[in-house]
């Protein structure tokens, strides 16, 4: 079959990875694709929010199945398009994509259906929200409703701090229209797991666990990025916390969404943080966390084109989902400035290292072709990932494949995993 992959960064080329490995795909093309995920699909120049070119696109090429994998195009609704058209597609409707589309939205849910969450108020007026941060207990969590590329969350430490968050929200609108209103969360603390989870509607099937690592610098330091490094399994993610988020959090979020009238089909990212009351929900996002895919897909085992497209036909229950019995880590190689300003352009060598060894990933992020050069494209630029017996073979193999690869401004933290040493 031909499948069109959506999106071009890490977590799409994890995705191609694992399509290329299905005997059922004849054909990958990706758009907008990049350097590395033309090594298994014939990359398009089309921007994932080009929905009309998409769809033609599909269309002209008879695509079997579409694969979204970015958070912009399913919160704008590119599935309906593409289903309008007659064309299979992976990945939540408009309507279920709101999960991750807005905060505030998932806040009411999560209220409503008594799943466990931090609390909360929303707020569409400025004055209302400074009037509530007055007399709060801090510190105090403010986010911006909708998508803001992971940044949209700001934690105060005092009034004046949240003073000047909501300016930069809701008054500046440094995040756009994402900051008409604002969700204004009590502070938690506790280990921070991704569950990634298939969904077809109703049943829920959740792949193995992984952690991020946000912030930019050694010791989570410095700014929130879209996330420097990934582990998997979590050793804090037991079976009694799996067992308790069974009871209270999927399936209830699955169940809670079909009662709504916006029934879930793809991918569920439940961001948990466990705390001394127990786990609960930080955020949900609609789509594979990125760089978690680059952990979690790597150690899958099944054809992952039969679980979306029995995410697609409802027919999940039947499906056995198996990961392998290891560990996978993923160290992202950065241009030095990341998150805030950064060259770009700078050859990549060494790529060709990956090719003699088994259990090495090197998925890219932010390259593009210079000719017959791959150069550097964006703030991530690689993600490196090796799997081990255990986490800590799996990181130190990680860590030394970061040094098979060289380009000017190369950075990375030195730290990813070493929570593993606590478990
Ligand atoms: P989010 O995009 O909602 O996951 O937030 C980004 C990051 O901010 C999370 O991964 C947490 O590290 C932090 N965060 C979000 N909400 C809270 C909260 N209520 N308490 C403490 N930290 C939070
Ligand atoms: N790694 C966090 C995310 O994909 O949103």
């Amino acid at each position: 079959m031909k499948v069109l992959i959506v999106g071009g960064g890490g977590r799409e080329h994890a995705i191609a990875a694992c399509v290329a490995k299905s005997p059922k795909a004849d054909q990958i093309y990706c758009a907008p694709g990049n350097a590395g995920i033309a090594e298994y699909a014939v990359c398009v120049p089309i921007g994932a929010m080009e929905f009309d070119k998409l769809v033609a696109f599909a269309k002209e090429k008879e695509i079997d199945l579409v694969i979204v994998g970015m958070d912009d195009p399913l919160v704008a609704g590119l599935v309906d398009e593409m289903e309008a058209a007659g064309i299979r597609t992976f990945g939540p409707r408009k309507n279920a994509a709101i999960l991750e589309g807005s905060k505030a939205f998932s806040k009411d849910l999560m209220k409503k259906y008594n799943i466990p969450t931090a609390g909360y108020e929303n707020f569409t007026d400025p004055e209302a929200a400074l009037a509530y941060l007055e007399n709060a207990s801090y510190p105090i969590v403010l986010k911006a409703d909708g998508l803001a590329l992971g940044k949209g969350v700001l934690i105060c430490q005092d009034f004046e701090e949240a003073k000047e968050g909501v300016k930069t929200i809701m008054l500046d609108k440094k995040f756009g229209t994402a900051g008409n209103e604002m969700v204004i969360e009590e502070f938690m603390t506790g280990r921070e797991v991704s569950v990634l989870s298939f969904v077809d509607g109703k049943t829920i099937k959740t792949m193995t666990s992984a952690q991020d690592h946000k912030r930019a610098g050694d010791g989570d330091t410095g700014l929130n990025t879209g996330g420097m490094g990934t582990f998997s399994p979590s050793p804090f993610y037991t079976k009694e916390v799996e067992a308790f988020c069974e009871q209270h959090i999927y399936q209830a979020t699955v169940d809670a969404m079909a009662a709504e009238g916006r029934e879930f089909k793809g991918v569920i990212f439940f961001g948990l943080m466990l705390t001394a009351d127990g786990p609960k929900v930080l955020e949900y996002n609609a789509r594979f966390g990125d760089p978690e895919a680059q952990v979690v897909l790597p150690r899958m085992k099944n054809d992952i084109i039969e679980v979306m497209e029995a995410c697609i036909d409802g027919t999940l229950d039947q499906v056995d989902l198996q990961f392998e019995d290891n560990a996978a880590v993923c160290v992202v190689l950065a241009s030095d400035g990341y998150p805030v300003s950064y060259e770009k352009g700078y050859e990549i060598t060494g790529l060709e290292e990956f090719k003699k060894h088994d259990g090495y990933y090197c998925f890219h992020a932010g390259t593009k072709f210079d000719g017959d050069r791959i150069v550097t494209n964006g703030g991530r630029v690689l993600g490196i990932t090796a799997k081990g017996k255990d986490l800590k073979e799996a990181r130190a193999n990680a860590y030394a494949a970061t040094e098979w690869v060289q380009f000017e401004n190369k950075y990375m933290r030195h730290d990813i995993g070493k929570a593993i040493d606590e478990a």
